[in-house]
């Protein structure tokens, strides 16, 4: 009956908020250290070492792709764009004086000598990393006939070099050879 008595004062009950915003201020630091430590196992997972990123490379067979087809591959997580130029493609790309373009390159500085019809690119738009249209089969090329980026309207033409829209840079050629007349070993 006394320790009722005792535990019902003031100063208990006041002792018992203090000793209850203490636990939960604990809880919360102890969740913050939580979260911190989760994420920096997170982050180095997600950027992987220099050597890694050396050695890995992607191997397409391109025998299938007709002129005027292109195909989607990945190349370290990210699209590549691989696109068999039709004649008129060609033509359309080499007409363009490189002078002319905010991005300034011609059909050859962004393929191999005598396979100009090659266009190996990134599929990833130089604005803010959009997936540009244009690759797959049925979608829309935009006005130059290259690629389209929906997402504010960067247009491309069909040397992939960007005309029109946000986008300072053309798509990005990445680093590739012709392993055969039929694969192409990227990176
Ligand atoms: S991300 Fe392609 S236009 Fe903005």
């Amino acid at each position: 009956m006394t320790e009722t008595a005792v535990a019902d004062t003031p100063d208990q009950t006041e002792e018992g908020v203090r000793r209850r915003d203490f636990i939960y201020i604990a809880a919360t630091g102890a969740a913050g250290v939580g979260a911190a430590s989760v994420l920096v196992p997170l982050v180095s997972q997600m950027a992987p070492s220099a050597d890694v990123l050396a050695e890995s490379s992607t191997e397409i067979d391109i025998s299938a792709i007709q002129p005027g087809q292109a195909i989607k591959a990945v190349f370290r997580k990210q699209p590549v764009f691989v696109r068999n130029l039709t004649p008129k493609e060609v033509a359309e790309a080499k007409a363009v004086d490189p002078a002319s373009l905010r991005d300034p390159q011609s059909l050859e500085d962004r393929t191999k000598k005598g396979k100009e019809n090659w266009l190996i690119t990134m599929g990833v738009c130089t604005h803010l990393g959009c997936v540009p249209l244009g690759a797959g089969e049925g979608e829309v090329k935009g006005e130059f006939g290259g690629y389209f980026c929906p997402c504010h309207g960067s247009v491309y033409d069909t040397a992939a070099r960007i005309r029109k829209g946000p986008a300072p840079k053309n798509l990005e050629v990445p680093p590739y050879e012709f392993a055969s007349d039929t694969v192409v070993k990227i990176g």
